[in-house]
């Protein structure tokens, strides 16, 4: 079983979306027995929240409902997940401050095993486009970090 949180700033755009997409993706290959896949904010504003409307319709365009409330990164998510998936170097900076040394979770952005860490931009302040800008990065990020974390299945 491998236990992944996607993180971004407010957990109402990029990593509801990563989180919807790769839980998307882990079904259609029948591999959900082996995932536990959330997703959470390094900040509090939005907690409670439905995803961001234009995150929604831009996932509903492409089949894919998104029902998760938005949370805060907790300590404890560090004894519960294996993997923290970061959308930007920010968020992983955060991350970082966050993590006690006693605790296991391994922090990575997109790419970031082959040491070509992908940004994913955050598009809360722009237009629709940058939703669709980043529906496609996740979702072909997503393909390349499935295929990680299977090999990194303990
Ligand atoms: P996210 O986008 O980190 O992709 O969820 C944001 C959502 C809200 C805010 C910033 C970014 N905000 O400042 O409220």
């Amino acid at each position: 079983m491998v236990r992944v949180l996607f993180v971004c700033l407010g957990n109402i755009c990029r990593s509801p979306m990563a989180e919807g997409l790769f839980r998307n993706l882990v079904e259609s290959r029948g591999l959900s027995h082996r995932f536990h896949i959330d997703s959470a904010g390094t900040a509090s504003y939005h907690i409670g929240e439905l995803p961001d409307k234009r995150a929604r319709q831009v996932c509903r365009e492409n089949g894919i409902e998104l029902t998760h409330r938005a949370q805060a990164v907790q300590e404890n998510h560090f004894e519960q997940f294996d993997f923290m998936v970061a959308m930007d170097t920010q968020n992983l900076a955060d991350l970082e401050r966050m993590q006690k040394a006693s605790t296991r979770t391994r922090l990575l952005m997109f790419n970031h095993w082959n040491n070509m860490p992908v940004t994913i931009p955050d598009p809360y302040y722009g237009s629709i486009n940058g939703f669709y800008e980043v529906y496609d990065l996740v979702h072909r990020q997503n393909l390349e970090l499935l295929e990680y974390l299977l090999k990194h299945d303990a």
